[in-house]
């Protein structure tokens, strides 16, 4: 009896070792990935070997079993540092640079002084279209930067609730004003394409700095190239950023959390610097050229200032008979 349990360890113990130690092989292969519901695993192994740490549900979206994922962290350190690095340089760098070329510069002024004599410059359908868009735009562009920079820059001044309720109504703003700031873009790019393409006048005024560096004049039809500049910006980087607005208005449309975080920075860069190049724009449109407000403000533009700044357009004017400038006549008033 004995005999045969020696026997039997001696055949059975190596056989038993050994199912053992096969069945022990996916095992340890198993142990080169993580497995979440181990109780030792920690959590940043976990971040460092999957892509979402995702737990398990019932409700049809599934979206929502995501409990962490690291590229939320990325995200987080652009929207909370690389951001508002990118906005604090293009903004207060163009707002140094323009103070820097007006302390320099001056205003660029009506060489020739008023002619006392006006002609209209953009009729009243033109400067609504602007009016609405430039004014969506404002508050677009702060009720943005109160979402980039309002818990650094103003939470610290105000009571909690107070800035609650700001950013609430700022938020509320600033998706619904989206609307007539698209509406007016798409506008803008309608009504204004025809004298924005680009043409060899466009070269020549660049060579010659466009009259603002120095005291030069060279020509222009409607808008020259500076204002074409500001025109494509509109049409280009305004379009980018409602597209990207909407992709984060109406979220899962099509995109998931990555790409909807992808959209977030596209938005929000490109705001930055449609923000810093809308500065350069009140500049010169305010403070910076005698006579340039008007042209918006009343539609209607002393005639050498349109000599001095536009004299193509001008001239195409005086042949399509809207306008006589040669001749003397007290004040002129055309429609377009
Ligand atoms: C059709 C136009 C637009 C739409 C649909 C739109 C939509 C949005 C949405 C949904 C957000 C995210 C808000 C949140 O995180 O709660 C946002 C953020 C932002 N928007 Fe707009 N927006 C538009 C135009 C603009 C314009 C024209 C500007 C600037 C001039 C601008 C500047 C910003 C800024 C700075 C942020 C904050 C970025 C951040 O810190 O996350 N947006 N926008």
């Amino acid at each position: 009896m004995q005999a045969l349990a020696i026997l039997l360890r001696a055949v059975l113990l190596p056989v038993v070792l050994a199912i053992a130690a096969s069945g022990s092989t996916p095992g340890a292969a198993q142990a080169q990935s993580v497995n979440p519901t181990k109780n030792a695993v920690s959590e940043q192994e976990l971040l460092q070997r999957e892509n979402s740490i995702r737990g398990l549900g019932k409700i049809p979206d599934t979206k929502s079993y995501t409990l962490e994922q690291p590229a939320g962290r990325d995200w987080r350190h652009f929207h909370e540092v690389t951001l508002r690095w990118i906005g604090a340089v293009a903004i207060l760098g163009v707002i140094v640079l323009l103070v820097v070329f007006y302390l320099s510069r001056g205003m660029v002024r009506i060489e020739a002084g008023r002619a006392g004599r006006t002609i209209v410059r953009f009729n009243a359908f033109e400067r609504f279209v602007h009016w609405m868009t430039a004014v969506c735009f404002v508050i677009l562009a702060l009720s943005g930067l109160n979402i980039t920079f309002g818990r650094p820059l103003l939470l610290p001044m105000m009571n909690p609730e107070s800035f609650t309720v700001f950013s609430e109504w700022a938020k509320y703003a600033h998706n619904f004003l989206s609307f007539p700031f698209t509406l007016g873009v798409v506008l803008i790019f309608l009504m204004w394409l025809g004298g924005n393409l680009p043409t060899r006048v466009d070269l020549e005024w660049l060579k010659r700095g466009g009259g603002i560096i120095g005291d030069d004049h060279p020509p222009a039809y409607r808008f020259n190239a500076g204002q074409k500049l500001i025109y494509w910006v509109v049409v280009l980087v305004g379009g980018a950023a409602a597209v990207s607005g909407y992709l984060l208005i109406f979220p899962f449309y099509g995109t998931t959390i990555a790409t909807m975080q992808q959209a977030q920075m596209v938005h929000s860069i490109v705001a930055m610097l449609f923000i810093a190049a809308m500065l350069a724009h009140i500049y010169i449109g305010t403070i910076g050229m005698e006579g340039a407000f008007e042209a918006m403000g009343s539609g209607a533009v002393d005639l050498n200032w349109a000599k001095e700044h536009h004299s193509l357009w001008l001239e195409e004017e005086g042949a399509r008979g809207r306008t006589a400038p040669s001749q003397p006549q007290p004040t002129i008033v055309t429609g377009q």
